[in-house]
C-alpha cells in the first residue's frame, strides 16, 4: 500500500446512445401529452431507446470501449470496473461483471453501485479513492440505463421524462498534484425514499402474477416533490463543495448537471449566479437518462473543447434515494 497523495485525472471519456429516436410527437401519439408541454415543462425534444435485446451492459460496454481508445489504453491495463444503473441487466450479476466478459478485461475487480441519478458521481469518488490508495491503476467507471424497460408507457407523468443511454470514464494516476478529481461532496436521504422509486422485482414485492397487474415493475414519481428537492439539494452540493475548496461559483469554466429537467437547471443558474451559458446542456436530445446523464454530457463536453486546460468543471447530481453529489475537477 502506498500513501503518497496522487491526484487522479480523467484519462478518457467515451459514450454510446441508442440510434432509435423517440420524440415527443411519437408520444403524443401513444399517451395523453404534447410536444408542447414536454418541452416548455422540461426541455426535452426526444430521447433514445434501445432495441429490445440491447441491454444496460452491451451499452455500457460500447461507452467503455470509446473511453478505453480516447485514453489509448487496452483492457488488460484496466483493474477497477465500477458500474452505476437502476436498471443492471439482472439482479446478478453484477453490470460490472457482464461488461468485464464483454470487453476482455481479465484482471479487474468488478462492482456496481446504486445511487440512481447520483450514481456516476458516486462511482467516481470511490473509483477515485481507491485509486488514491496506491492499490489500483486504471478504474473504468460506467453509468448505463436502459429506462425504457422500467418505464411505464400509459404514465405520461413519467415516460414523457426519461431515456436510455451510456457513459464512461477511465480514472488514472497522475503524479502531478493539485489537479484532475479534486474534491467530492455526496449525501443521501432516505427519509425521501418514496418520491421515486421502482416497487416490484426486488424482495418486497418479487414477480409473481399480482405484482406485474399492479403495475409494481415500473418506475413511480412523485413530480412536483422531486422537483422542489432537487433544486435545494443541487443548490447545496454546489455551494458545499465551492466553499469546501475556497472557491467562487464564477471561478467555474463549465457546470455539468444530471440532466433531468432544463427548468431545474435554470434555477440552479440563478441561484449559484452562474450564466445558462456555462451549463452543458444535452437533455433536449436524450431527456433523463439517469446515471448515464453525468458521464454521456461530461464526454461532450471534453470532445467538443469545452474543459480546457486549468479550468475547473462541476459535476452536481440528485437522484432517487435521496441522493446526492457534487464532484470538482480541475482539467490538467
Ligand atoms: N402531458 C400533459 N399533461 C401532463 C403530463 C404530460 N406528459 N404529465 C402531467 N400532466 C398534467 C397533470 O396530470 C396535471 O394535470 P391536472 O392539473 O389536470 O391534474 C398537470 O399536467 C400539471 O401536473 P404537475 O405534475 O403539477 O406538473 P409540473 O408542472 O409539476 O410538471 C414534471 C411535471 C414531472 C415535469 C415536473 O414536476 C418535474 O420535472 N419534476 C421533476 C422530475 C424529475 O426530474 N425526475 C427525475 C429525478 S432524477
Amino acid at each position: 500500500m502506498n500513501d503518497t497523495p496522487r491526484s487522479v485525472v480523467i484519462k478518457g471519456t467515451g459514450s454510446y446512445t441508442p440510434a432509435n429516436i423517440k420524440t415527443n410527437n411519437d408520444l403524443a401519439s401513444t399517451v395523453d401529452t404534447s410536444d408542447e408541454w414536454i418541452f416548455t415543462r422540461t426541455g426535452i425534444k426526444e430521447r433514445r431507446i434501445a432495441s429490445e435485446k440491447e441491454t444496460a451492459s452491451d451499452m455500457g460496454a460500447s461507452a467503455a470501449q470509446r473511453a478505453l481508445e480516447a485514453a489509448k489504453l487496452e483492457a488488460s491495463d484496466i483493474d477497477l470496473v465500477i458500474v452505476a444503473t437502476i436498471t443492471p441487466d439482472m439482479p446478478f450479476p453484477s453490470t460490472a461483471c457482464l461488461v468485464q466478459t464483454k470487453l476482455g478485461i481479465t484482471n479487474a475487480v468488478c462492482m456496481d453501485i446504486e445511487a440512481a441519478c447520483s450514481g456516476f458521481v458516486y462511482i467516481m469518488e470511490v473509483a477515485a479513492s481507491m485509486i488514491r490508495s496506491g492499490r489500483y491503476q486504471h478504474a473504468l467507471i460506467i453509468g448505463t440505463e436502459k429506462l425504457s424497460s422500467i418505464l411505464d408507457w400509459e404514465d405520461r407523468t413519467t415516460c414523457v421524462l426519461f431515456g436510455d443511454g451510456a457513459g464512461a470514464a477511465i480514472l488514472g494516476p497522475l503524479e502531478t498534484p493539485g489537479v484532475g478529481l479534486l474534491d467530492f461532496t455526496l449525501g443521501s436521504d432516505g427519509a425521501q425514499g418514496d418520491v421515486l422509486y421502482m416497487p416490484g422485482g426486488g424482495s418486497a414485492n418479487p414477480a409473481t402474477a399480482d405484482s406485474l397487474n399492479d403495475r409494481l415493475h415500473f418506475l413511480k414519481m412523485r413530480g412536483r416533490e422531486v422537483f422542489k428537492l432537487a433544486v435545494k439539494v443541487m443548490e447545496q452540493a454546489a455551494q458545499e463543495i465551492l466553499e469546501q475548496n475556497g472557491l467562487e461559483p464564477d471561478q467555474l469554466s463549465c457546470l455539468i448537471p444530471h440532466q433531468a429537467n432544463l427548468r431545474i437547471i435554470e434555477l440552479l443558474s440563478s441561484r449559484l449566479n452562474v450564466p445558462m451559458e456555462r451549463f452543458y446542456l444535452n437533455l433536449e436530445k436524450y431527456g433523463n437518462t439517469s446515471a448515464a446523464s453525468i458521464p454521456i454530457a461530461l464526454d461532450e463536453a471534453i470532445r467538443s473543447g469545452r474543459m480546457a486546460s486549468g479550468d475547473y468543471t462541476l459535476l452536481v447530481a440528485f437522484g432517487a434515494g435521496l441522493t446526492w453529489g457534487a464532484a470538482l475537477l480541475k482539467t490538467p
